[in-house]
């Protein structure tokens, strides 16, 4: 029996309609960019095995790390003990995150660092007395992952829907205008993905909304949670997306490509007003919140190894080296919808009858640059193409070439 036969009969993939599926494709190993198949094919993985790789598959530095890692400490406990790896990527995310960024709370994915950012500002208010600051206040096509919390701050779609009865409200604002009109409620926090709404379908917002956002934010002396899960190190060209605008969040939410794609990890960081307010002699103002694989060392010490590649091989360059054939390479695809270009994530929005995620025209497409050897997940009516940040000129424009046969 092929990989795919065997899979069909025991595997539930995510966000997969089982039914209709094709047969999952068998990837062997992979290497860079490539990811080479079970039957002998090579495909270029134009979606960063979903948005998480940034150095290329099997990077011979941070395999070396984890091997390294694994022959020293596997996993411990992270409550009562701690580990070099744990403190050390700690330590190195407070150098390059916004200043006034000093606290690192570790969890396990996307979804749990933005779980911990909420529970963490609702307790904020009321380990301060203001037990009814609770409202969240988030953005109109937000996407900010898949558990309960996470789920309830993001849009209302086809994502969510199954699960409304579990799900709290939360106001939802599409301009700064709407914004401050909701912060003249109760509120716990904001929470924007800065600069890029990823699954809510590639929206590139300017700097000056997300530095407006921070000033409301001040204004109305609430906290703002940056959730750069998809744009943190350097997915937007800058380390982090906060950057364009200028700005400190009081919490951001990072994961995805924190560990280069290699293992899950969760960051929730804070500024030192955050944290000050959970110090008490009141045990019931601890922060009760954690996972059996907080601060994984083998995560944490792949983590520390990418962030030295950061630093000894100018990586942001290749970024913005990406961006400018980016865009140039969809210029031409402007008749066919809306471009969106921003570092090293390109867009565009085709013009559909039904436009979402359950647009058919994905799948459609899907299948049509599989079959040319590029792995892209249009989200309904929008492609996008986000390789790692290796991919080499060459690369890209093998890929662009893709892309044009296949829209055009
Ligand atoms: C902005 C944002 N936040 C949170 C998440 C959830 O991350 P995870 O899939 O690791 O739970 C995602 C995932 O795509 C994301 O794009």
């Amino acid at each position: 029996m092929s990989m795919a036969d065997r899979d069909r009969a025991v595997l539930w993939h995510p966000y997969t309609q089982m039914l209709h599926a094709p047969a999952p494709v068998a990837i062997a190993r992979a290497e860079g960019v490539w990811l080479y198949t079970e039957d002998g094919r090579r495909i270029l993985d134009g979606i960063s095995s979903w948005w998480v790789n940034i150095h290329g598959h099997a990077h011979p530095k941070l395999n070396a790390a984890l091997a390294a890692q694994a022959r020293e400490l596997e996993h411990v406990v992270f409550a009562g003990c701690t580990h070099r790896p744990a403190v050390e990527l700690a330590e190195r995310l407070i150098e390059i995150l916004p200043k006034g960024l000093a606290r690192v709370f570790y969890s396990d994915n996307g979804s749990t660092a933005v779980e911990v950012a909420l529970k963490l500002a609702v307790q904020y208010w009321r380990n301060l007395g203001q037990p009814n600051r609770r409202t969240i206040v988030t953005l109109h096509n937000a996407y900010h992952g898949d558990t309960v919390g996470a789920m309830s701050a993001s849009e209302d779609s086809v994502f969510t829907r199954a699960f409304e009865p579990l799900l709290f409200r939360v106001e939802r604002v599409g301009n700064l205008e709407a914004l401050e009109t909701s912060l003249r409620k109760s509120v716990a926090a904001v929470l924007i993905e800065p600069m890029l709404q990823g699954a809510g379908g590639m929206i590139v917002w300017p700097a000056e909304f997300v530095a407006g956002v921070r000033r409301l934010c001040d204004r109305y002396k609430t906290l703002l949670i940056a959730d750069e899960v998809l744009t943190g190190f350097g997915r937007t060209g800058k380390m982090f997306a906060c950057e364009h605008a200028g700005i400190t969040p009081d919490i951001i939410c990072l994961s995805k490509a924190l560990t280069a794609g290699y293992l899950p990890l969760g960051v929730t960081a804070t500024t030192g007003r955050v944290y000050d307010a959970f110090l008490s002699d009141d045990r019931a103002k601890t922060f009760f919140h954690g996972h059996s694989y907080t601060a994984n060392p083998l995560a944490c010490a792949v983590a520390v190894a990418s962030l030295d590649l950061f630093r000894d091989e100018a990586v942001l360059t290749k970024v913005s080296r990406l961006e400018r054939q980016l865009r140039a390479g969809f210029e031409s695809l402007r008749k066919l919808g809306d471009v969106r270009v921003i570092g090293g994530v390109a867009a565009v929005e085709l013009a559909s009858d039904k436009p979402g995620y359950l647009d058919q025209i994905g799948p459609r497409l899907a299948a049509a640059f599989l079959e040319r050897g590029l792995l892209l997940r249009p989200l309904g009516n929008v492609v996008y193409f986000m390789p790692p940040y290796c991919i080499t000129e060459s690369e890209t424009a093998w890929a662009l070439e893709q892309i044009g046969h296949v829209l055009g």
